[in-house]
């Protein structure tokens, strides 16, 4: 059964070949300043950055640039673009980048007119801005994260060894996005199934929570056979347009709030690779995809229904003559021939974990009540070690 929810996704799409076109559309809306957020230089190696430049000063805009964005924004640098958004007297961000970009972004809107530390005011203590924000848009240049359509901002502070996402209303979602998949195309190949891997485990995050049987859990075995079609296809061919705009276009339904509407989720992966990713910084997608058959052989036994219906719904497993057990077992080995198929990361030694910070990692890690298990620290450390 569904439980009660409402429902309304406040951020519009442009999604094709043009999409870019939108921005022509959406800037008279805001003000004259904008400040123009992007990564480490990607954009203006292929281009898009010029094309956007072109496109703000034809619509009249001062830019005020703020570059530099690193893959699991920190602390220390959102400090800086709240800076550089105040002497630009900002009236708009514009991110143009994967989901380190959008989530800064967000993260900058909030902090600007924020009286308090912004980091233990969102991120240690979870609470919704109170001060003005400036509205954001993103021009999105990576697959993965879903940042594009949501609330969601993840803040790494180094010092504290601490990884946080904090998932806002609806106030903080970008007012648009645009989605060319073309602009994917330069991803070099890890980045790209990181993302692929990411984009699956937003769907597994929140289709293995409840014994329910709903609408949102085959939405989420549709998402997920598309994918896994579409990414064996774009690891052989990059530019296969049509694998890439199917793989954006499920990228961004698998966490725009949609499928868990009426349903409980877990994000216990997510919690274990982000504290993966506060000790070693490694790729987002890779911390999960390090950690996840681990997980989900630890906890099997809880949900067995749930991972029955994966391996025959989502893997085509045939259970007859197969126990439930053996049927589940056979959907998460189809699962890992798939994950070396497109070449992800299988285990956090490769990330740079070492021993020594098993530990540190087990405390870093928050504990979440909407899987199939609760886990205690010696689970933690128990799939820690199993995935190394
Ligand atoms: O910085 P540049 O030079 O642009 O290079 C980036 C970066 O090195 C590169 N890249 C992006 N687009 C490119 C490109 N290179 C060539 N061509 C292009 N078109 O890719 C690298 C990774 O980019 P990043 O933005 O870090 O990747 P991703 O989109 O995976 O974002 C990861 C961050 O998002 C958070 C993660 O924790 C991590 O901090 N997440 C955000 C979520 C949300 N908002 O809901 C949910 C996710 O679960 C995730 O936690
Ligand atoms: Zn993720």
């Amino acid at each position: 059964m569904l439980g009660n929810f409402t429902y309304k996704n406040p951020t519009k799409l442009y999604f094709g070949k043009d999409a870019l076109n939108g921005l022509y559309e959406e800037l008279p809306k805001y003000g004259k300043n904008v400040l123009l957020v992007y990564g480490g230089g990607s954009i203006k190696k292929n281009g898009i950055y010029d094309k956007i430049v072109a496109i703000l000063r034809a619509s009249g805009k001062n830019i005020y640039e703020d570059g530099g964005v690193m893959p699991n924004p920190t602390t220390e640098k959102l400090k800086e673009g709240i800076e550089r958004a105040k002497k630009a007297n900002a009236d708009f961000i514009l991110a143009v980048g994967g989901g380190s970009v959008c989530d800064y972004a967000k993260a900058v809107s909030i902090s600007v007119y924020c009286d308090e530390d912004p980091w233990d005011k969102y991120f240690l203590r979870f609470e919704e801005p109170t001060c003005k924000i400036i509205p954001v848009g993103c021009v999105l240049t990576m697959v993965g994260t879903g940042s594009e359509m949501n609330g969601g901002s993840v803040i790494t502070n180094r010092s504290q060894h601490l990884k946080i996402g904090h998932v806002f209303g609806d106030e903080v979602f970008p007012k648009f996005s645009v989605l060319n998949p073309e602009f994917t195309y330069t991803l070099p190949k890890y980045q790209m199934t990181a993302g692929f891997f990411d984009i699956m485990s937003h769907i597994l995050e929140q289709y293995f929570s409840g014994e329910d049987d709903n609408t949102s859990d085959y939405i989420m075995e549709g998402l997920m056979k598309s994918l896994i079609h579409s990414s064996l296809i774009a690891v052989k061919n990059p530019t296969d347009y049509e694998a890439r705009s199917n793989i954006m276009w499920t990228a961004t339904w698998a966490l725009n709030t949609l499928v868990a509407k009426g349903k409980t989720t877990d994000w216990e992966v997510h919690m274990i690779g982000q504290a993966v990713g506060a000790y070693t910084d490694a790729t987002h997608g890779m911390t999960l995809s390090a950690v996840s058959l681990a997980y989900y052989k630890h906890i099997l036994s809880y949900g067995l229904a749930k991972f029955k219906r994966f391996a025959v719904n989502v893997w085509g497993v045939n259970p007859s003559g197969k126990s439930d057990e053996e049927t589940a077992l056979a959907g998460l080995a189809e699962m890992e021939k798939w994950m070396n198929a497109i070449g992800l990361v299988m285990n956090i030694r490769d990330l740079g974990v070492t021993d020594d910070m098993l530990d540190g990692i087990v405390k870093a890690t928050l504990i979440m009540d909407g899987g199939y298990k609760v886990l205690t620290s010696d689970d933690v450390l128990s799939i820690l070690k199993n995935s190394l």
